[in-house]
């Protein structure tokens, strides 16, 4: 199929270009570089073996992705583009709905008008709101305890609604609403991987840059969680897994007969924080140094999939293990101190 790929230049939509092109499928990347630096796209190409068709700009500008499916010919698209920080989603809230659901809504427009029925959204565990029963299923309510959650709620609802309507106009529409739990990791390469703007609000990220010496030490948001260490526990997930399950998703759409369809993306398996630290410090071969800090406002102790309707329903499952997602983030950090180069 061709596929559009909405921010394929970020982190889980680069790993997952590499996988649709080695899949075979033809791919096109609409991404505006507000978090992601151009020179991932060369990373793209060296591991691909071809050239990357990529278009720059941002998604909520109607006429430009209008002027995208007039001159293409798209057959399904995955959404990755929107804002993403949690933190900051707080202190701006109108550009995060502004971002997320104006960009969503414009290639919805244009996705209706050229006859394009089938999409996989880069949904989140975040849906599931604050304190929800572990390990956590798709029929669960929705629901966010910040803007940046609320806008892959409305996001999820507006997809129900327009497929919903679509379908009732003889016009087939299938869609995936994938939920992350917490992406992490590298290629095994060591070419690509996570590159924060700033200082990392993730976990993996921070702690990957402790360990090349671009950080001190990791600070950790409170050890008096009911966990078994005291440490939140979350669920971590290689993004070559991810990447596995969008392929997975896309081909589904061709067979399923719901207009929107709901998958975990999850091992099913929490890791705590000191877990995760130590499973670093195995991969880099040394100590890292950290402390005990106050719990950060709006965590939770726990956070793990029941990935099973995934596993049932897509054929899919995570493969790689804490200590893969450990040493492949690694050998990227390592290979790459600043991140993929600017300019
Ligand atoms: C993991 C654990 C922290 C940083 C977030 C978003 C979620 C999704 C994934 C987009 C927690 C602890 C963290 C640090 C720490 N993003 N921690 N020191 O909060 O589970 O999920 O990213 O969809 O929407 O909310 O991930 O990596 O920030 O935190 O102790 O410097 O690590 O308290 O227990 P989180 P995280």
């Amino acid at each position: 199929m061709r596929v559009l790929v909405s921010g394929g230049a970020g982190f889980i939509g680069s790993h997952t270009v590499v996988q649709l092109v080695a899949a075979g499928h033809d791919v096109v990347v609409v991404d505006s570089f507000a978090n992601a630096k151009p020179s991932v796209a060369g990373r793209i190409e060296a591991l691909t073996g071809q050239p990357l068709e990529l278009h720059a700009f941002d998604l909520t500008d109607h006429d430009k992705t209008e002027h995208l499916f007039a001159e293409d010919s798209i057959d399904a698209v995955i959404h990755f583009a929107g804002y993403k920080a949690v933190g900051e989603s707080v202190e701006r809230p109108l550009d995060y709905y502004e971002n997320n659901i104006g960009s969503t809504i414009s290639l919805l427009r244009a996705m209706e008008r050229h006859g394009v029925g089938k999409l996989v959204f880069s949904s989140s565990a975040t849906v599931y709101g604050a304190d929800p029963p572990v390990p956590m299923r798709e029929d669960l309510p929705t629901s966010a305890t910040n803007p940046y959650g609320w806008t892959k709620v409305m996001q999820e609802q507006i997809f129900r609604d327009v497929a919903t309507a679509s379908n009732a106009a003889g016009r087939s529409m299938r869609i995936a609403l994938l939920r992350y739990f917490n992406p992490v990791g590298a290629h095994p390469s060591g070419t690509m991987g996570e590159d924060p703007a700033d200082v990392p609000n993730n976990l993996m990220p921070y702690i990957a840059q402790v360990a090349v010496g671009r950080r001190e030490r990791l600070g950790v948001f409170g050890d008096d969680y009911p966990t078994p260490d005291g440490t939140g526990v979350r669920d971590y997930i290689h993004v070559e897994d991810l990447a596995a399950g969008h392929i997975a998703a896309l081909g589904r759409l061709e067979q399923v007969e719901q207009p929107v369809s709901v998958w975990n993306l999850g091992t099913g398996e929490g890791t705590s924080v000191l877990e995760l630290l130590h499973a670093f410090e195995r991969a880099c071969g040394r100590e890292l140094a950290y402390e005990i800090l106050p719990r950060r406002p709006g965590d939770i102790a726990a956070s793990y999939a029941d990935p099973s309707r995934a596993h049932a329903e897509l054929g899919w499952r995570a493969e790689k293990s804490v200590d893969d997602m450990c040493a492949d983030t690694w050998r990227w950090q390592s290979q790459n101190p600043e991140g993929y180069p600017s300019g």
